[in-house]
């Protein structure tokens, strides 16, 4: 994937920055109200009976603090907390040297859980259902399946696409949570509560200026405002002055709806290749030279919540609202 400002998918810098910022407790993390609401209350119970936390599965585009919950669920059951990722587990052999390294009560973090090959899911059945790993040992005639005891843990599962889970996999978690795009007025937020971890001020029409482009993702809004920041500091400010946020952001060519030069080559390629659709995800990709699974995970999603995309049976079209975006609504009427 080129490289973008937008992407909601983590850099080597996010994963740096977003450890040190990281809400480490429920009641720092701010937004995603229902989910954590929920949460809240089943981590509450768990621990009252002193049992560990259900199968959690966390699922919405990326960049909306998935890891970051996932850690403070950890945190709120006061228990360890691994991290590993569906790519990272190639073997039978991987899982089990995972799962039988846990203690009781720890938390396993899988991310891009829809990433596991089918054979590891069928290990995870059992693993997550009885808490045993049914390996076996041998080839041939002499090959004979062993049960081994885990201690008791709670899996939670991190994915952009829940839908490509398998149903038996799915099932077998007791908690769903869908996580939504952040509103502004919390990603207002998250900026200024950022802001205070850097040590810099970001007034709140700065806030508001990062948190109208970031596409409704904390990820983003965190990356902008470090580039804000580089901007302002130059300028030998301590703090950040709205026009510098608004220069820096007109720079960084991100527009006033938080879109980039690449959601702009999506959606006026479809006008001007396809006549505004239906197209095929296929046709789009190659079109502009991205995957389709790029294009469905972390482009598209926020093209669709903000009505400037829509998926039909017959393929993607762009609305009304995009021509008028472009202010092409005279190609519309041709
Ligand atoms: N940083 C990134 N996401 C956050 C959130 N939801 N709450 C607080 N700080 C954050």
């Amino acid at each position: 994937m080129e490289d973008r400002m937008l992407s909601s998918e983590e850099s080597h810098e996010d994963a740096a920055i977003e450890l040190s910022l990281r809400p480490e407790r429920l009641k720092e993390y701010i937004g995603q109200t229902a989910v954590k609401d929920n949460l809240n209350v089943f981590i509450k119970a768990a621990r009252l009976r002193n049992e560990p936390l259900d199968h959690v599965l966390l699922y919405g585009p990326p960049g909306l603090g998935k890891t970051t919950l996932a850690a403070i669920i950890a945190k709120e059951m006061d228990v360890g907390f691994r991290t590993t990722s569906g790519p990272a587990i190639e073997r039978p052999g991987d899982l089990a040297a995972i799962l039988t390294s846990l203690e009781a009560g720890d938390v396993l973090f899988i991310d891009e859980i829809h990433r596991l090959s089918r054979a590891i899911e069928e290990i995870l059945y059992s693993a997550m259902e009885d808490f045993c790993l049914d390996i076996v040992i041998g080839k041939g005639d002499t090959a004979r399946s062993v049960r081994l005891e885990l201690p008791p843990f709670t899996l939670v599962g991190a994915t952009t696409r829940a839908g490509s889970l398998s149903s038996p996999l799915r099932d077998r978690f007791g908690v769903m949570a869908r996580l939504e795009y952040y509103q502004e007025s919390d990603l207002k937020e998250i900026v200024k509560r950022t802001g205070d971890v850097f040590g810099v001020t970001v007034g709140d029409e700065s806030a508001e200026e990062i948190a109208r482009r970031s596409r409704g993702t904390p990820r983003i809004a965190n990356r902008l405002l470090k580039r804000v920041r580089d901007f302002a500091q130059v300028e030998g400010m301590d703090h950040i002055p709205v026009q510098t946020a608004h220069k820096a952001l007109e720079l960084l060519q991100i527009d006033r709806l938080g879109l980039d030069h690449i959601d702009h080559k999506l959606l006026q390629g479809i006008i001007h290749i396809y006549k505004g659709g239906p197209v095929g995800l296929e046709a789009i990709a190659a079109s502009i030279g991205e995957e389709s699974e790029t294009i469905e995970d972390v482009y598209e999603p926020y093209l669709l919540q903000v009505g400037l995309l829509q998926r039909t049976p017959r393929g993607r079209m762009v609305t009304p609202k995009a021509y008028e975006y472009f202010g092409l609504e005279d190609i519309q009427r041709t």
